[in-house]
């Protein structure tokens, strides 16, 4: 195969990470909060019910923003259900996903539980069966610092001082026929700018994300986020994208490459966004929340529709795959690309839902394969990201036509610290030489890979190390250039320490 070149240059930078990228998500679905993030029976459980385990591995993922109660959930949630004395909470039927909730977890849980783990919430309101009124109580609830009825309660259930949430959705995915009380674009526009509005009323710090559609497939992708911007444009902050990348069909290649569409995605709707403010002249951009994205072998789900009522029943818990993780990591290298317009993004789920990280109820947790190109991007992400050009051999593809080989992105910090991403989507190892003439003084790099013979292999509670990252080589840079190999269907992190000051 032949090499793959890029130049790194500290005067081309694409824009600022902002952490928020590294978020996930939490919904009331399957298990990812009962016997997932809340298990009180647990051996590692605390006082609040909160399983230790999880939470350790949720500090290790590096995880900065966490979305909840929904997802598809939230669009029949009632907030009031799950706050108070738990014997006094009231069981309900969850529509979204036909099962029992017993509302033992709720807002005040999940905010404390954010607080453990070192992460910030992000809440989403139902303006699927509720409006404006009740996420503006929710909001009180939460935020207001005391004195009206609905902070006065929230400190009688032993919360005084006010949680500062910041970052709301309104509402979720309200586009799609399966979402309770969905709507069309002139409908959700209209409700999401009133509910906008109403919000920065009651406290002028909140950032609101508005609804974009469920997916680039929708028929009315494109229309829909035009019609919603220009009904709510001045109450939001951030339009939403949600993506999930499926290898059901087998077709390898094509999957490799899924951040193609991730990238062709992201665009299509920075156009739009771009679009309505130049029709409408406004100067404020809005940037963009992937607040739901990640690999779902969505072809064997068959919706909710047949499920059996049950509580906290096994939902979507694929097992992920080499393959799967060298996915996931191309997909952050999209989103780092577009940083200088994603500033928040959900790698969903967080716990057994589609999740990096698996429990067993009253057992282990361990981490998915997914799981370390989530953590070590997290970890090693710099301030600034550079513009990454790769000049190399492609390959064709059915789903998205001719692709490169390796894809990439770099950052920088302050300090000149550097760290590249690379993924190799090809079945051979691939030559990779980078040009360093213009960040001085490095004399070597050091070149950890995700990758294994098996592209199938995966971990589970018996053999939770299967897949893990590993070292390549301490990689030497001669004359300004850097050379080194990457593994067949791998994801790679190449760090450069900064220059030794003389
Ligand atoms: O993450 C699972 C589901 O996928 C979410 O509830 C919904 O928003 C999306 O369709």
């Amino acid at each position: 195969m032949a090499a793959v070149r890029f130049a790194l240059d500290p005067a081309f930078a694409i824009g600022s990470v902002d952490r928020r990228l590294f978020g996930s998500f939490v919904e009331h679905m399957g298990r990812s909060v009962y016997s997932g993030i809340y298990e009180p029976s647990h051996p590692t459980a605390d006082a609040a019910g909160t399983r230790g385990d999880v939470l350790e591995l949720v500090r290790e993922l590096g995880v900065s923003v966490v979305r909840y109660p929904g997802g598809n959930f939230v669009s029949s949630y009632r907030w009031e259900d799950g706050v108070g004395p738990v014997e006094h909470r009231p069981h309900r039927l969850d529509l979204a996903w036909r099962s029992l909730e017993s509302n033992e977890f709720g807002v005040n849980e999940f905010l404390s539980w954010c607080a453990d783990a070192g992460t910030e919430p992000m809440l989403a309101v139902n303006l699927g069966t509720r409006g404006v009124q009740e996420a503006c109580d929710l909001l009180e609830y939460c935020n207001h610092p005391s004195g009206t009825y609905l902070s006065d309660l929230r400190a009688a259930h032993g919360v005084e001082k006010p949680h500062g949430v910041r970052l709301w959705c309104l509402g979720n995915e309200m586009d799609g026929p399966w979402q309770i009380g969905g709507k069309t674009a002139d409908e959700y526009g209209r409700l999401a700018a009133e509910t906008g509005k109403a919000m920065r009323l009651l406290d002028p710090e909140v950032e609101l994300v508005l609804c974009g559609s469920s997916n680039s497939t929708m028929p009315t992708f494109g229309s829909w986020e035009a019609t919603v911007l220009e009904h709510a444009y001045d109450y939001v902050d951030y339009l939403s994208l949600h993506s999930y990348y499926d290898p059901s069909d087998g077709d390898l290649d094509s999957f490799l490459a899924s951040a193609v569409e991730m990238d062709r995605f992201i665009d299509a709707v920075i156009a739009t966004c771009d679009h309505v403010a130049a029709r409408t002249r406004r100067r404020r951009k809005i940037n963009l929340s992937f607040d739901e994205w990640n690999v779902w072998y969505q072809g064997a789900f068959s919706g909710p529709e047949n499920l059996e009522w049950q509580r906290a029943p096994r939902l979507i818990e694929d097992q992920y795959t080499v393959a799967d993780a060298v996915v996931v990591g191309s997909l952050l290298i999209s989103l780092l690309r577009h940083a200088d317009r994603v500033s928040v993004a959900c790698l969903a789920q967080l716990v057994n839902v589609i999740a990096p990280i698996m429990t067993q109820p009253g057992g282990p947790a361990w981490a998915q394969t997914i799981f370390h190109p989530f953590a070590l991007t997290a970890r090693y992400a710099g301030q600034q990201v550079l513009r990454v050009e790769p000049v190399g051999p492609t390959y064709d593809t059915a789903r998205h036509g001719d692709v490169p080989v390796v894809d990439a992105t770099a950052t920088i910090d302050p300090d000149g610290a550097v760290a590249m991403f690379v993924v190799n989507r090809s079945r051979d190892a691939v030559p990779l030489q980078v040009d360093l003439r213009a960040l001085p003084g490095r004399a070597a790099a050091t070149h950890t890979a995700l990758y294994d013979a098996d592209w199938n292999a995966r971990n589970t509670a018996e053999d939770p190390q299967r897949v893990r990252p590993r070292d390549v080589a301490a990689v030497a840079v001669d004359d300004g250039v850097m050379a080194t190999t990457l593994p067949p269907v791998s994801w790679n992190l190449i760090r450069l320490a900064p220059p030794a000051v003389s």
